[in-house]
């Protein structure tokens, strides 16, 4: 979702919903989490000015409302790509291939951890555990887990992801 022409204004009506959303709680910090997740899913990605605006929305500096985002790494960032893959690196996960499975989608797409694919269509992290270890090993993209994943499922999956299309859910037996 990395364009430099990406509009990051939120509506008028997000802002509002932030606020109100605020004042539901003792602490606006206890907002916060949630009103970044909601600015997240309105522009596709968390940078400075989107942090400016929920900070002035929900009443707080925008330093501290950086530092949440810089914190917890699952925000989507600016020079993401259309899709992030997380693959699983936790024990559970490790045991069942997981490095393996990284190294795969590491060769496959050409790109090393944090980097985005020439096209802007995937980028690749590591994770830590996603809940799902009794189907190891798995990666989420975007909203979505692929579990019990192999080399084949893998190249369905990319396959489905070029094509535009969602890929079928792959789930341990
Ligand atoms: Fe991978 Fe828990 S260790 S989902």
């Amino acid at each position: 979702m990395s364009t430099t022409t990406t509009n990051t204004t939120l509506r008028p009506e997000t802002l509002k919903g932030i606020a109100a959303l605020t004042k539901r709680f003792p602490q606006p910090e206890g907002a916060l989490l949630t009103s970044l997740r909601i600015a997240e899913r309105e522009v596709g990605f968390i940078n400075a000015h989107v942090c400016e605006q929920v900070a002035g929305a929900i009443g707080m500096p925008p330093a501290k409302v950086w530092g949440m985002v810089s914190f917890y790494t699952t925000f989507r960032k600016e020079t993401d790509g259309k899709n992030v893959v997380w693959v699983c690196a936790t024990l559970p996960c490790a045991l069942r291939g997981a490095e393996g499975v990284y190294d795969y989608l590491s060769k496959k797409l050409g790109v090393n951890k944090d980097e985005t694919t020439p096209d802007n269509l995937f980028t690749l992290k590591k994770a830590e555990c996603l809940g799902s270890c009794g189907t190891a090993p798995c990666m989420q993209v975007n909203d979505d887990y692929y579990e019990g994943l192999t080399f084949e499922k893998i190249d369905e999956i990319l396959a489905d992801l070029k094509a535009g299309k969602s890929p079928a859910r792959h789930v341990t037996q």
